[in-house]
């Protein structure tokens, strides 16, 4: 698909455990078009994460291609790869990986220092993203003064401060109640529908993957097709 935001081609991982090989992706073939809001969904140990960790360039493939925007990983040098993935992709974790130590202002303002210097702050931006996240009145607490609901949103912050092109969450409801799941996915869907913030979700929910405009179905490191 010539305007792919994320194209891969026959990609292998393969994990070396003692002696024994565990193939945690298995020749996937997949393309997300801009603006498209896709949910992962497949058993433990289906090779989800790993899927994730690949296209946000964290993870090197064994085998076979993954392009952002026509850019291949395989061809960036390691810093190139660094600085692709720090502009262009937002992470969210299910653990939501905050430093404990930074206030919530901090957690943000950092991810934007590691994307380098060539983005000045847009700080109309920084504003109306805190707003969207009802954060206005949380960013001086550390992630130990805030509810799980809120520490999530924080690290959606910190994921789009560099406005990146795709955005890539692991289980991001996976350790929230009903309630802040809710908010969420309601954030989630609200930023690809107004924005056409690009979001690819892995999750355990039917529910959270419902409000995907397309699941994926992974099982033993393959995409079904469906
Ligand atoms: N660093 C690693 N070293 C060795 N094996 C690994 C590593 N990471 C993942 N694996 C293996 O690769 C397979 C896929 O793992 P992955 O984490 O992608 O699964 P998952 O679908 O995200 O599962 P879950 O739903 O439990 O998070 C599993 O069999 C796992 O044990
Ligand atoms: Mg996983």
């Amino acid at each position: 698909m010539a305007d792919a935001i994320v194209a891969l081609e026959g990609v292998h991982k393969e994990f070396q455990v003692g002696s024994g090989k565990i193939p945690a992706l298995d020749g996937v073939s997949l393309s997300i078009a801009a603006g498209e809001f896709v949910a992962v969904v497949g058993a433990s140990g289906s090779g989800k994460s790993t899927l994730l960790h690949v296209i946000g360039g964290l993870t090197q493939p064994s085998r076979g291609a993954i392009r952002i925007e026509g850019q291949e990983y395989g061809r960036l040098s390691d810093g190139q790869r660094t600085a692709l993935r720090r502009s262009q992709i937002g992470f969210v974790f299910q653990k939501f990986n905050l430093l404990p130590t930074l206030t919530a202002r901090d957690n943000i303002e950092l991810a934007r220092a590691l994307a380098g210097h060539d983005q000045p702050a847009d700080r109309a931006y920084e504003r109306e993203l805190i707003q969207r996240l009802q954060l206005e009145n949380r960013l001086d607490h550390r992630p130990g003064e805030l509810s799980g609901g809120e520490q999530q949103r924080v690290a959606i912050a910190r994921a789009l401060i560099n406005r990146p092109r795709i955005v890539l969450a692991d289980e991001p409801t996976g350790n929230l109640d009903s309630r802040n799941s809710e908010a969420v996915l309601d954030i989630f869907a609200r930023l690809n529908r107004d924005l056409g913030q690009t979001i690819l979700m892995i999750t355990h929910n039917p529910e959270a993957a419902a409000r995907a405009g397309r699941i994926l179905h992974m099982r033993d490191g393959k995409l079904l097709v469906n």
